[in-house]
């Protein structure tokens, strides 16, 4: 199946750089979002970025101004989905907000649309259960910044056919992304490997083993992170950090993916890292 409009709904951090890309590799976009002061943030954060993109000489005045010619706005979803070949879901990370998404989206799109979720943690069999097409449903996990991050995990949920991942590999190619194919168990492949690595490093605080920034030291310096992971967990969210936990131990039932105490003693604080201006580090 060929793509030419792909609908983004949700206009945050991942669904502005999933509009922002798909608009640069030649896609006519609209960007949906409940909250119109959402989605002129989204538009200006674009169009900081491609600025960014001039200035560095890799975009000229006329492509720019030729990709954002091709992304429109919305805050009306059922109408942005008619046109759409594809649908990539990029809003607030709660079950009944998605449900709720896709159940419109599917009573809208022309038969044949594919429905994508860029979902850290939301099982993709689920969602796709609750539309007509399970067949036509896929995950799309990107990572932020989502102009500069080379990964796409596509995750097949146990109805998505061989055609939909084959379309949904070649359009992550084409935004010049690297597709991974996985199975949809909690957390993928990326939440699995680094939260219960996060978690362990909270747990080493917890013990008093070392200071935080010793522990983000030893892996930088002795693994070649570019970033430690109690940085990391401030620049992610210590609340999402934990939810991520919660849906690991939900899912795989394992008490090695039990939530560190001091994890949900920080969270209970409101100490959610950036965001909040505390974390394990002050901002
Ligand atoms: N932030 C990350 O690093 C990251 C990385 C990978 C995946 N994700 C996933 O991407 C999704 C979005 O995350 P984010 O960080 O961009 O969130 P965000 O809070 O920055 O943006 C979410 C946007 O969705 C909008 N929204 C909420 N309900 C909506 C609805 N019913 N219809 C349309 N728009 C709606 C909100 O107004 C908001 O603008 C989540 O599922 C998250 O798990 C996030």
């Amino acid at each position: 199946m060929s793509i030419s409009n792909i609908t983004v709904i949700g206009s945050g951090t991942m669904g502005n750089g999933i509009a922002h890309v798909s608009a640069q590799h030649g896609y006519n976009v609209t960007l949906v979002d409940v909250d119109d002061a959402a989605l002129q943030r989204g538009v200006g954060t674009i169009t900081k970025n491609l600025d960014r993109q001039v200035k560095k000489e890799t975009l000229t005045e006329e492509q720019k101004s030729e990709i954002l010619s091709r992304i429109a706005t919305s805050t009306d979803l059922a109408t942005a989905c008619k046109e759409a070949d594809l649908v990539i879901e990029a809003a607030s990370e709660r079950l009944e907000i998605k449900q709720q998404i896709f159940k419109t989206v599917d009573a809208a799109c022309k038969p044949g649309t594919i429905l994508a979720s860029n979902t850290s943690s939301i099982s993709i069999t689920t969602l796709a259960a609750g539309t007509s097409h399970p067949e036509n449903f896929i995950g799309m996990h990107f990572f932020n910044p989502v102009p500069v991050m080379k990964l796409c995990e596509i995750i097949r949920g146990l109805a998505t056919s061989d055609e939909t991942y084959a379309t949904i590999k070649e359009l992550a190619e084409k935004l010049t992304k690297v597709p991974v194919e996985v199975q949809d168990y909690p957390g993928f492949i990326s939440n699995r490997i680094l939260m219960p690595m996060i978690n362990e490093a909270v747990y080493c605080v917890m013990e008093g083993i070392a200071s935080v920034e010793d522990i983000d030291t030893v892996m930088k310096l002795g693994m070649a992170h570019p970033m430690g992971p109690l940085t990391l967990a401030d620049f992610i969210g210590l609340d999402v950090c934990l939810s991520i936990m919660e849906v690991l131990h939900n899912g795989l039932g394992d008490s090695k993916y039990r939530a560190c105490p001091l994890l949900r003693k920080m969270v209970a604080a409101g100490h959610l890292g950036r965001k909040s201006g505390k974390g394990f580090y002050n901002y």
